[in-house]
């Protein structure tokens, strides 16, 4: 069923927008809003799926019939977190409260559905630098992780021989549930009580696992036995997800836990599956993203991915910022103004004319 709805022109706003669920449809006109990320842009290879998930809404903001704006809204943990991800502006209606708006538009209707209790985003430190002073206003940073990026070409991966094997595990849902009910693991692996994946922060909820583990995502687990580990049961764990652009694939893995001791193995573990990916693909270049907690040494990585495939570090992102803020209707403010019939009345699934 569609939804629009569109905010006061009371509102202290620089352009009013009328907001809409996103359809398939809507495709081009939401990918030419921006070339965002560097044109690594994940939209492309994702919107479908997206747009039509069962936790997920796409949403446009439209002026003059023009669609400028666009986010996904997604719900998680259990129905009680709102994601915000792949927002964008059209260039020439940045900082005029079009995103702003849209979003309070898009909280109002989740709000709606009432047990949505917090809403939570990850942004790059280019967009933080830019928004902080509002962020902080708003938003309490949860924490932060350590980004690098690496860019390297297919031809240039060599074998790497490996002395010794940790035993890599490859996780699968019910080895997520053992790793979400082992509370020494968690707090070994995730001390700030809250899993990001994609780039997508989630609870350490079994209910969760079915957004971590997808079709495009590989799971190893290792426990070094050469330390003192009180219960835990895995010392590092790195989750790999990709997509792919024009002509390359971008590899995102998101790295847990600090022990470093079989690094390099999840490493080569992961540079395999991304030549196994582009085996059959018209790609040469690979862009990877790591994402590990501050004391990951990056220099580490660096040098063992020099051993494998001659990467050139990328300095674009360096820090991704985890936000969040408690949602309450109490915190929502009430957009009163229906374009369908230009008249006042309480925001419903479409425009049916309930006048206040
Ligand atoms: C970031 C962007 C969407 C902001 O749009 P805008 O219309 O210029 O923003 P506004 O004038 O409404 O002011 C900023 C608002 O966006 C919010 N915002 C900015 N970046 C955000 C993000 N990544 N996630 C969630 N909210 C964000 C701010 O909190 C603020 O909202 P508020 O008014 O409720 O406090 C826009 O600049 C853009 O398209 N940039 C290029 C794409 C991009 O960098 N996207 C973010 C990737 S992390």
């Amino acid at each position: 069923m569609s939804v629009s709805f569109q905010s006061s022109a009371e509102e202290d706003v620089g352009v009013a927008v009328a907001v809409r669920e996103a359809t398939v449809g809507d495709y081009d006109q939401v990918l030419s809003i921006a070339r965002v990320y560097d044109g690594r842009d994940y939209l492309p290879s994702k919107y479908k799926h997206l747009v039509t998930s069962a936790n997920c809404k796409g949403y446009v903001g439209v002026v003059d019939k023009s669609i400028v704006a666009f986010l996904i809204a997604c719900i998680v943990d259990d129905g009680t977190t709102l994601v915000t991800r792949a927002g964008r502006v059209r260039s020439d209606y940045r900082g005029k409260g079009v995103y702003g708006q849209m979003k309070q538009l898009v909280r109002k209707q989740i709000a709606l559905q009432g047990r949505v209790e917090h809403e939570t985003f990850t942004t790059s430190d280019i967009n933080y630098g830019k928004n902080n002073t509002k962020f902080k206003k708003i938003f309490t940073e949860r924490f932060s992780k350590t980004v690098g990026s690496y860019k390297f070409q297919i031809s240039d991966v060599c074998q790497l021989h490996l002395d010794s094997s940790p035993g890599l595990q490859l996780l699968d849902h019910v080895a997520f549930e053992n790793l979400f009910s082992s509370p020494a693991t968690c707090k070994y692996l995730f001390p700030h009580n809250k899993i990001v994946v994609d780039w997508v922060p989630l609870k350490l909820l079994s209910t969760n696992i079915s957004y971590i583990l997808s079709s495009t995502s590989l799971a190893l687990a290792s426990l070094s036995s050469d330390c003192l580990w009180n219960d835990v049961i895995y010392s590092l764990l790195t989750i790999g997800s990709y997509y792919m652009c024009s002509s390359c694939i971008a590899y995102q893995l998101d790295v847990f836990g600090s022990d470093v001791t079989y690094l390099r193995h999840h490493l080569m573990a992961h540079v395999q599956n991304i030549v196994r990916l582009t085996a059959n693909e018209n790609c040469g270049t690979v862009w990877l993203e790591i994402y590990t907690n501050g004391d990951v040494d990056r220099s580490l990585i660096r040098s063992v991915l020099c051993e494998f495939c001659r990467p050139q570090s990328i300095n674009t992102t360096t820090i991704m910022h985890v936000l969040e803020k408690p949602l309450k209707p109490s915190n929502v403010k009430t957009f009163t103004t229906c374009k369908d019939c230009e008249g006042t009345h309480k925001l419903q699934t479409s425009c049916n004319n309930t006048m206040l």
